[in-house]
């Protein structure tokens, strides 16, 4: 079998940052977004989540001269959060630019379904701030999830 990150004893020790309050977790997504490889739609996007744990998980969207290859920062985030060894989502911050709410594609609200309760605030953030907290239930309603499919 091999030994998993999850397991806090095999869990990287490093670079693992604890998250006191909101505007810690927004600001975490506004730095990461500065990161973002966006050449193309030149749509930059910072993701931040707060594990359960109260460790930060950060990610920006990373785009591909092959169009649909490109990768969203909620997506980064969590690939970011399960490297270090983490599972589930207690809170989410989204920062992007632009007049219209930048709210997570479809795509991606079942990505976070996948490590977070319907509970869970994902806040919508410009570059100024928060916008407007939505929970994954109000955006990803009657969702599929790993609870559908037998043990
Ligand atoms: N994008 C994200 O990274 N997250 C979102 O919530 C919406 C869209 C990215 C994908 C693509 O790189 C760019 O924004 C334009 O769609």
């Amino acid at each position: 079998m091999i030994a998993g990150f999850a397991d806090p004893a095999v869990r990287p020790a490093r670079c693992e940052i604890a998250v006191t309050g909101l505007d810690e977790l927004i600001e975490a997504a506004a730095r990461v977004r500065a990161n973002a490889y966006a050449p193309y739609s030149r749509f930059a996007v910072g993701a931040a989540i707060r594990a359960e744990d109260g460790t930060l998980h950060a990610g920006a969207n990373v785009e591909n001269a092959a169009y649909p290859q490109s990768q969203c920062a909620e997506a980064s985030a969590i690939g970011a959060m399960v490297a270090a060894g983490r599972r589930r989502i207690a809170e989410i911050a989204i920062v992007a630019d632009g007049p219209a709410l930048c709210a997570p594609c479809g795509g991606c609200r079942q990505r976070i379904r996948e490590f977070a309760a319907p509970e869970v605030p994902i806040h919508l953030c410009g570059p100024d701030g928060l916008r407007r907290t939505l929970t994954l239930g109000e955006l990803l309603p009657f969702a599929f999830g790993p609870d559908n499919l037998p043990p």
